[in-house]
């Protein structure tokens, strides 16, 4: 195995290589903060939702199904490595361990922010990692500023299955050298969309997408969009731990849970239409395992994505502990869905829910059944 770097010592900016600028530090500095808001897992919106338990289920794991489409292409497990990172020297090793264990375990994975490969080809390394060492379906990743020629350059430079766009308003809020003009981003997402040469994801960064942004997007013409709500990495909370006085911190836990937003999104409207037919949901955020995979798969979602989790499982158990981890996953995802009587995918959406607690309060003030 690969033993897990050290992310806790930070290199000192005078010591780091030429190209370590402050950008790539913002690289390392988030992924040193999410790891530690990553130390325990606490309870979020997924313990709202529970399943009505039937005691004949009336199907063998066996004759289990995992496997999803998503932007065209079947999956064989519906969950992924979600974005994360990329742009410094340690983040581009961590690229190519998270790669090298989506290929053996045979799930998708998801590029962090290429930007700084796209200012700096230098960079271009940390983030080609991904494709070195992952033959399976890649998501490339950038944000909804770069022009339509510079997100094409992304695609190619991962020879990408598909491509994210991030949405993270909150985050550059907070952020202390965010962007404060957001007024070109739904021209931009619709530029990116038309001159993307392979299906593309809009996605959140877990502050979570209503019913309203999705109708936008769909209007933009996304097809696929990934809700990342509230529940588990808090990009508010990391961005105020970068700031000299946490400024911000009344921001903190800004957002709707990943599952309240599958309630919005994948729910119908008061006329029984379900006005986002055309568009796959896929979720991500605060997932912790297999239990809540199973869970955003039957609020409606059709892959689910996890970032947190699987840093911190590299960070504590390193790569062949993330393999072990992802294998885990699988084999329970399988039982689970057994017990849930669901051979495939779409079934668990017969499933049985019990809601409980701020979710069902919640879903009463959006008017959701
Ligand atoms: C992220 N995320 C992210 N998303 C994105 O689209 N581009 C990016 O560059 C990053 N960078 C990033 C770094 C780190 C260290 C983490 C943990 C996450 C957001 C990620 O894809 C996801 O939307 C949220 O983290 C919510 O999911 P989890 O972490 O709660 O599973």
């Amino acid at each position: 195995g690969i033993e897990p770097l050290d992310l806790t010592v930070c290199k000192p900016l005078a010591e780091a290589p030429q190209w370590q600028t402050k950008r790539s530090s913002r690289k390392d500095d988030h992924v040193r903060l999410a790891l530690q808001q990553h130390e325990q897992e606490p309870a979020n919106a997924f313990d709202d939702v529970r399943f009505i338990h039937h005691a004949l289920c009336g199907v063998s794991v066996s004759q289990v199904d995992m496997s999803t489409t998503v932007c065209g292409s079947r999956w064989e497990l519906p969950f992924y490595i979600n974005a994360m990172t990329g742009g410094s020297q340690r983040t581009g090793s961590i690229n190519a361990s998270l790669a090298r264990a989506a290929q053996s375990t045979g799930i998708a994975i998801a590029s962090g922010s290429q930007h700084a490969a796209l200012r700096d080809p230098e960079l271009a390394a940390t983030f080609t990692a991904i494709r070195e060492q992952s033959q399976g379906f890649v998501f490339a990743n950038v944000g909804s500023t770069v022009t339509p020629q510079q997100a094409v350059q992304a695609v190619t430079m991962l020879n990408a299955n598909a491509l994210q766009i991030h949405v993270n308003l909150a985050q550059e809020i907070v952020m202390p050298e965010g962007n404060r003009d957001f007024s070109g981003w739904p021209q931009r997402i619709r530029e990116i969309i038309a001159a993307s040469p392979v299906p593309v994801v809009v996605k959140e960064v877990g502050f979570g997408m209503s019913r309203r942004s999705v109708e936008q997007l769909a209007a933009l013409g996304a097809r696929t969009v990934d809700v990342s709500g509230r529940g588990g990495t808090d990009f508010a909370a990391i961005e105020n731990s970068r700031r000299s006085a946490r400024e911000y911190g009344y921001l903190d836990g800004w957002g709707q849970s990943t599952v309240l937003c599958l309630l919005d999104c994948c729910g119908f409207d008061a006329s029984g239409e379900d006005s986002l037919g055309s568009v796959d949901i896929l979720a991500s955020g605060g997932v912790r395992n297999p239990l809540d995979v199973v869970k955003a798969l039957a609020l409606g979602a059709k892959a689910v994505g996890v970032s947190g989790h699987f840093l911190r499982v590299f960070e504590d158990r390193g790569e062949s502990g993330l393999v072990d981890e992802i294998n885990a996953w699988a084999e329970q995802l399988r039982s689970l869905m057994a017990l849930l009587g669901a051979t495939t995918v779409a079934d668990l959406q017969h499933t049985d829910l019990l809601l409980g607690g701020m979710t069902l309060e919640q879903t009463t003030l959006l008017g959701v059944d």
